[in-house]
Parts: structure tokens; sequence; C-alpha cells
């Protein structure tokens, strides 16, 4: 690995003295997992720095959208995107339910609310939507159809930390959302995951079932699971919180830039931010229209010639996954935008430390590929 390659993302790293202090807290304490302050000091620093009611912090966003799926007792099919993460649709099968593929929108690549509501059956519980590189869904459209058919909306926010809608936080829409503090999201606790919930009652349930359904020595309320962040990755993450808005910024700089240098560029689409007052610039991708001289993966492999390593979020699509593809939803002749999408997108590398010149030379790759 040469120390000139350009990766799609690289984790924000604070001086390691800065985390020495918490480190010291956590040894004085003797307490390394199971809520303690660490873990405390998070939870209400993210609530109130997301403005979000309540949040319970998980050791990863996989588990946390199992949980979140579970203790809302959902049963049958939901219906859910094939343009995201495999995890999404995981979630689903871990809790024993059908996923049902509806196509996504050909400009905003969310899950398209009149697509929705053509797979709804009498089997369907909920709709699992993907705020797809943190742009937030048409969240009234679809709070709409759940509220006319009586489903459950759970939104997958492992892409949307810090975002805001028109009407504030974007986590607040649906039953629950749940995030991602994956190493390579906006915001990281090396590994970890949260759910955010309406009220302290559904945060009750939620926090027992992440802690194997516990409610006290002698009584277990339900089939729980170990979902817990422990207090390394909560000081991790108060560390992180101090830097958030400025890490933003300078993604929203890294943004603004390729904006300008590829804007001469013939079939390179900015995939546009659609429905954000506030953007956390978490991803950086572009559709290589058929009126680029080279496709998509000739693309990603010039540039990965050139040591720069772009990525194809989301290819393949979950539904064409083996153990997804045979579901009568996977068929591609539904899945046409999806289908269009998971072949001409490619996310460029973007973080806070990326620097102009490394940026110029992703620039000029496009470039000099399509002339
Ligand atoms: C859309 C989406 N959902 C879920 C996940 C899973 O999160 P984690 O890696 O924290 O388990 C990720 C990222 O990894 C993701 O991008």
């Amino acid at each position: 690995m040469s120390s000139s390659n350009i990766f799609v993302t690289r984790p924000s790293l604070p001086p390691l003295a800065e985390f020495v202090p918490y480190l010291e807290r956590i040894w004085d304490s003797g307490i390394l997992t199971n809520g303690g302050q660490m873990h405390r000091e998070l939870e209400t620093a993210l609530a109130a720095h997301l403005r979000v009611p309540q949040i319970s912090l998980f050791g990863n966003g996989t588990i946390a959208l199992v949980a979140a799926l579970k203790v809302l007792e959902l049963e049958g099919e939901v219906i859910t995107t094939p343009f995201s993460f495999v995890a999404t649709t995981h979630a689903l099968k871990w809790n024993g339910l059908e996923p049902a593929f509806a196509d996504i929108d050909p400009v905003t690549l969310n899950i398209d609310p009149a697509r929705i509501e053509e797979r709804i059956t009498e089997r369907t519980s909920a709709i699992l939507a993907v705020h797809c590189y943190g742009n937030p869904c048409d969240v009234d459209a679809i709070e709409a159809i759940a509220r006319r058919h009586g489903l459950k909306v759970i939104y997958d926010a492992a892409h949307a930390f810090g975002v805001d809608c028109h009407c504030g936080s974007v986590l607040t829409h649906g039953d629950l959302s749940v995030l991602s503090f994956h190493a390579t999201k906006v915001f990281s606790t090396l590994e970890g995951g949260a759910i955010v919930a309406p009220d302290a009652e559904m945060k009750g349930r939620i926090d027992r079932s992440k802690n194997f359904g516990i409610v006290s020595e002698t009584e277990v309320e339900s089939v729980g699971i170990n979902g817990k962040m422990n207090e390394v990755q909560a000081a991790f993450g108060l560390l992180q919180l101090r830097r958030i808005d400025a890490a933003i910024a300078a993604r929203a700089r890294v943004a603004a830039r390729y904006d300008a240098g590829l804007a001469g560029i013939a079939g390179i689409e900015p995939v546009p931010s659609s429905g954000q007052i506030r953007a956390n610039h978490a991803y950086y991708p572009v559709r290589v229209r058929p009126s680029f001289p080279v496709d998509r993966d000739t693309l990603y492999e010039a540039l990965k010639a050139r040591g720069i390593f772009s990525r194809r979020y989301f290819y393949p699509l979950i539904s064409d996954l083996p153990m997804y593809r045979d579901l009568p939803s996977a068929d591609p002749a539904g899945l046409p935008a999806a289908r269009a999408a998971g072949a001409e997108v490619l996310c460029l590398p973007i973080y806070p430390d990326l620097s102009e010149a490394e940026q110029d030379r992703v620039i000029e790759a496009i470039t000099e590929v399509g002339r």
C-alpha cells in the first residue's frame, strides 16, 4: 500500500494525547461497559447535539438495526430498498422477516414512495427506508402511506448523522431511526451505532433489549441480545463530538471543490443533494452517464490504477445477492432505477483531511480518463 494511495474515506483521528484523559477516567472508574459514565455522557451529549428526544447507544449499527426491528415486534414482510449496504436487508432476515424490495427514485436514489405502495400486501408490517448518502427520504409521503396502511416505519439513518430536513433533525421521523458510528462514518465510536426513539418508554424497551432483555436480577422480559456499547467506544465518541462541526465543515469544502472541479466534465453528474437543510457530506456520489467516454467500472479501474480507490456504493444491488435474488420482488424488471444507479454510481474520496492536492489528483484523473 503506497503512501500516495487515496482511499474513499479515512477516519479522523484526534491527537492521541487528547484521548488519554478519557482512558484515565475509565481506568479510575474500573467500569468498562454496561452503561458506565462515558456511556451516560455520550447519550446525553448526542441527544442534545442531534436534537432528538431519546437515544440508545449500541456496539455497532447492524445490531442496532436488528434490535430496532425486534422491539417493534414486526411480522411478515417489510418493504425496503435494494440500493443500500447489505446490513439493511440482513437485519430483516435476522428477525425472520421477508424483505420486499421497492424501486428507488431515479434522482434521489432513495426508496420511491409510489413504488412502496405497489408492494403492500396483507402480510406487510413495516417500511425500512434508508436516507441514502445522507439525503433525506421523502419522509412525509412515506409517513402518509404508513398511516393509511397501519405500517411501522424504521429509517436506516446510518449515513444521516446531523442531517436536518424541512422540520429539524431527520432522525425524528418514523417510529425509530438507526445510526451507524462505524470508523468510516461522519461520526465514529470505532464501531458503534444507536437507535433514536420518540419517548422514554420506548428507550427503556430498547435499552433492555440490548442487555439480554434483563429487567432486574430475577426478571427477563424479552429475547434480548448483547448490543451494548463499551466505555472506550463511548469515550472515543465524546472526543469526536468535540470536533464534529469542524469535520463536517471540512467535508463541505471538499464537496464544493468537487462541484466546481467536475462541473465541466460531460457525463459526470454528482448525485444531487435533496431535501437537506443541513447536509453532512458523508459521501460524494457521482453518476457516470453514457455520455462519458467509458463506463463506471472502467473509470473505477482506471482510478484504481492511479492509486485512487473510489467505491461502487451500492453495487451489486442487495436484491441481486444469492440469498435474496429469488424473491419475487428482486426481479430486475421491477427495479429499473436501482439497476441504473447500481451500474452508474461511483463514490469519490471525501473526508475532512483530504488535501486540495489529493483532491486535484482525483479530478485530474477523471478529466484524463474522460478525454
Ligand atoms: C446504510 C447502512 N446500514 C447499515 C450499516 C451498518 O452499520 P455498522 O457497520 O455500524 O454495523 C451501514 C454501514 O456500515 C450502512 O451504510
